[in-house]
């Protein structure tokens, strides 16, 4: 299933599309807040958008990758961004993040914030190679597989 991410391509997706969004996100974030239901609310509400990557295997197209966002008033939320595992390390986390930015700013937005655990490294590389820097810092805001406490930190970014 490797492939280079320019091979990938990267679509708008709303409320009809938060079943499978649903489902990469389980695959790749694991579990959270982000059901089937809750997307469709966020998709539905006119707040929220979502981007889809999408790219050929097996001589077929498939979903390799989301990420979804939410804007209110001049500020964006990354609520969520994955790229099955198959798929990372090509570029493609960095283009779903770029759209975001991209799809945000348009919005009106003129920052975006999100959360991220202090033990994510792959994702910690994504933010800081898009510009994000840390604003904050939740003390033992996630579980770790085992159960631990993990601390968030607030990263943002100003868009222009
Ligand atoms: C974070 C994630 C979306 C990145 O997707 P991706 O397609 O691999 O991203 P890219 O290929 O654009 O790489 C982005 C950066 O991360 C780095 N990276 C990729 N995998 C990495 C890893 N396992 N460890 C450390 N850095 C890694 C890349 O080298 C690149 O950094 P660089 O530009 O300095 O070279 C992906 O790893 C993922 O889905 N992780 C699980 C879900 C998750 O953690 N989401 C974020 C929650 S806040």
């Amino acid at each position: 299933m490797r492939q280079p991410s320019d091979s990938a391509w990267i679509a708008p997706a709303g409320g009809l599309d938060a079943p499978m969004i649903a489902g990469l996100h389980a695959e790749t974030v694991g579990d959270g807040p982000w059901d089937e239901g809750a997307l469709r609310h966020l998709l539905e509400s006119g707040d929220g958008f979502a981007r889809v990557a999408t790219g050929r295997a097996y001589g077929e197209s498939m979903p390799l990758g989301f990420a979804f966002a939410r804007v209110i008033a001049d500020e964006a939320e990354l609520l969520g961004i994955g790229v099955l595992p198959a798929a990372r390390g090509r570029g493609l986390g960095g283009r779903l993040l770029a759209d975001v930015l991209a799809t945000a700013g348009q919005r009106g937005a003129r920052r975006i914030v999100l959360e991220v655990c202090h033990e994510n490294a792959a994702a910690h590389r994504l933010y800081t190679a898009a510009g994000f820097t840390r604003v904050g810092t939740r003390p033992g805001y996630y579980a770790t597989r085992d159960g631990a406490p993990a601390d968030a930190e607030v990263l943002a970014r100003a868009l222009a």
